[in-house]
């Protein structure tokens, strides 16, 4: 049985993953963060003091990257090798050299391969994927494709609401430059065609949730 996928997609401070996570709490299926796995090899290449900078350096540590997920939403734990790296890969220092890595074409194949089989392989009858490209290029033939977006003042304020002073506004510009980084390898600031968007600029955690839940019922 091929699982139910949702594809969502959107920019940095969305909260994309949020979101999806407590959709696929609540409707019982499995959860994916592939922002996550571009972390875990931005965290796995500074590791092993790999230069960032060199597409084919990075290319490199790509053999010896073991990349261990469930999709548990309850429990999501994200492992390389056998260290839990849940933590580690949310530091300013990765997010800062996320982009560079993500760009490599190399890098891009692998994981767009490793997450088709782990969407494949859901046990559960759905699974909520999240990230950059998967409306257009891991899943475009998803029964749900959804595009989460909010102001870029908004969307700076919620991801910099624990910070203060010099870091929250450090937070935010490296928001802003990520985002014109990533944009540059794939387009998630416009939706696709046939792609729905969900803008939260005005709702609150609970009601982007529903607004997402409705998309997903209306095809279901
Ligand atoms: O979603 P998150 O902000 O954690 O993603 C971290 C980084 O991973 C992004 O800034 C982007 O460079 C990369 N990414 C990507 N394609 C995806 C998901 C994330 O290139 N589908």
């Amino acid at each position: 049985v091929i699982p139910f996928v949702v594809a969502v997609d959107g920019p940095a401070g969305s909260g994309k993953s949020s979101v999806s996570k407590e959709v696929a709490r609540r409707l019982g299926f499995g959860f994916l963060d592939t922002g996550a796995a571009y972390r875990a090899l931005a965290w796995h290449a500074e590791a092993s003091g790999i230069d960032t900078d060199d597409g084919a350096s990075v290319a490199s540590c790509l053999a010896s990257f073991e990349y261990r997920i469930g999709t548990d939403p309850s429990g999501y734990a994200v492992h390389v090798g056998d260290t839990d790296v849940t933590d580690a890969i949310r530091d300013p220092l990765v997010s800062a050299v996320v982009s560079r890595v993500a760009r490599v074409p190399e890098v891009r194949t692998h994981l767009i391969e490793l997450f088709r089989s782990i969407m494949a392989n859901e046990a559960k009858p759905g699974i909520v994927v999240e990230g950059r490209d998967i409306t257009t290029v891991v899943a475009p033939d998803a029964p749900v494709r959804i595009l989460l977006t909010a102001a870029e003042d908004v969307r700076i304020a919620r991801r910099s609401a624990e910070l203060v002073g010099d870091s929250a506004q450090a937070a935010g510009e490296q928001l802003h430059r990520r985002d014109q980084a990533d944009s540059k390898v794939v387009d998630f600031m416009n939706a696709a065609e046939g792609v729905t968007t969900v803008d939260s600029t005005e709702l609150d955690f609970d009601q982007t949730v529903d607004a997402v839940i409705d998309v997903i019922r209306a095809v279901q």
